[in-house]
C-alpha cells in the first residue's frame, strides 16, 4: 500500500546522465524510486536534495534512507526551489533537476487522502495537508461559474456546465464531503462515458490540480530550475496529461530558441543565443512497462540541457 513504482526510470537516468560526485535535485521525491537510482549512480561525493510537499512522503523517505548521508529530504513545495537550492547546496553547481509530476500511488490509494473516485474517503485532495483547504470546503462556497471554469479548463471536461450545476444543486440538499458522493453526482450529470474512463475522471483531475495550484507550482518550479542549473546541467520532466505536457513543452521550446524578435536580425547577438538545448525526443514508456505498471500509461519525459 505504501509503495510507488517509479516510471521511465532508465530513460530518466539516461537523460540526466548523472556525473559521479554531482549535485542533483529530485523535486518530487514520492517514495524515492528515482532518488535511489540517482544516488546509486553518484558515488560517495554525490549529493541529492529531494523535495516533497507531502509530509507522509518525507516521513517514509526518512525511514527508507535513514543511513543515507548524501541525501537531504525537505518538506516544501517545489515552487520554492529558488530559495531551497541555495540554502542546501553549499555552493555546489547544480547538475540536474527532475520533476516527476502528479500524485504518487500511496496518495491515490489511501482513501483518507480523498484523491480517488473509486474508494470512499473525505473529499480532501491536498498533497500538503498542512496548508490550504480541502476540496470539500472550496466546493461548499465556490460560485457555479468558478466551478464550471475549473472543471472546463483543468479537466478539459466538455460537460463542465452540467457538472457544475449538478454540484450546486446537490450541495443545496447536503454538503458534499465524501469522494464517492461527488463521483456519483458527476456520474449522474455526465452520462456519456469515454471508453475505459470513469465519468468523474476529468472532474477529479481538475479539482486536484486546482486545490494544489499544480500549474502555478509547475510554472514557478520550472523557471527556478532553469535559472539554477549549471552549464551542462539537465532538466528532466515527467508529465501525465496534456495540460502539463503542453506547459513543459512550451517552456522548453522557449528556453531553447532565439528570441523571435532578435532572430530576424542579420547577426544574432551572442547574448540572444539560447541558454538551453532540447535533448532527444519526448520519451514514452515501453509496452512492457505499461503492462507491468498501468499508471505509467500516460507518462511523457522531456529533457533540456543548459548550454551557456
Ligand atoms: C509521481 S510522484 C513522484 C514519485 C517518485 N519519483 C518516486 O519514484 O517515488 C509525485 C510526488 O510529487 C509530490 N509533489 C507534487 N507536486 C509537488 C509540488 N508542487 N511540490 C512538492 N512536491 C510535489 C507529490 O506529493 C508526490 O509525492
Amino acid at each position: 500500500m505504501d509503495e510507488h513504482t517509479p516510471v521511465l526510470v532508465d530513460e530518466t537516468l539516461t537523460a540526466l546522465a548523472p556525473e559521479a560526485g554531482g549535485y542533483y535535485v529530485d523535486a518530487t521525491f514520492g517514495r524515492g524510486g528515482h532518488t535511489a537510482r540517482l544516488l546509486a549512480a553518484l558515488g560517495g561525493e554525490g549529493r541529492v536534495l529531494a523535495i516533497d510537499q507531502d509530509r507522509e512522503a518525507i516521513a517514509a523517505g526518512r525511514q527508507r534512507f535513514a543511513d543515507e548521508v548524501r541525501l537531504a529530504l525537505v518538506h516544501a513545495p517545489f515552487a520554492d526551489l529558488a530559495t531551497l537550492v541555495p540554502a542546501h547546496s553549499q555552493g555546489r553547481p547544480l547538475r540536474g533537476v527532475l520533476f516527476d509530476l502528479g500524485v504518487s500511488s500511496p496518495q491515490l490509494d489511501a482513501p483518507a487522502r480523498g484523491f480517488s473516485f473509486r474508494t470512499d474517503g473525505p473529499l480532501d485532495m491536498r498533497m500538503d495537508a498542512t496548508r490550504g483547504e480541502p476540496v470539500s470546503s472550496w466546493l461548499a462556497r465556490a460560485g457555479i461559474d468558478e466551478i464550471r471554469e475549473v472543471i472546463a479548463e483543468l479537466g478539459e471536461e466538455r460537460f463542465a456546465r452540467r457538472v457544475a450545476e449538478a454540484i450546486v444543486n446537490a450541495r443545496r440538499a447536503a454538503p458534499i464531503t465524501r469522494t464517492l458522493q461527488l463521483a456519483e453526482i458527476v456520474a449522474r450529470a455526465v452520462r456519456t462515458r469515454e471508453p475505459g474512463k470513469h465519468p468523474a475522471t476529468r472532474t477529479f483531475q481538475a479539482l486536484r490540480m486546482f486545490i494544489n495550484d499544480e500549474l502555478g507550482q509547475l510554472e514557478r518550479g520550472l523557471a527556478a530550475a532553469a535559472d539554477l542549473l549549471a552549464i551542462g546541467g539537465r532538466l528532466a520532466v515527467i508529465t501525465f496529461h496534456s495540460l502539463e505536457d503542453r506547459m513543459v513543452k512550451q517552456f522548453m521550446q522557449g528556453l531553447s530558441r532565439v528570441d523571435p524578435e532578435l532572430a530576424r536580425l542579420p547577426v544574432i547577438p551572442p547574448s540572444a543565443e539560447p541558454r538551453f538545448r532540447i535533448v532527444g525526443r519526448k520519451a514514452r514508456p515501453s509496452a512492457e512497462e505499461v503492462a507491468s505498471n498501468p499508471r505509467a500509461r500516460s507518462a511523457m519525459l522531456r529533457v533540456v540541457e543548459r548550454v551557456r
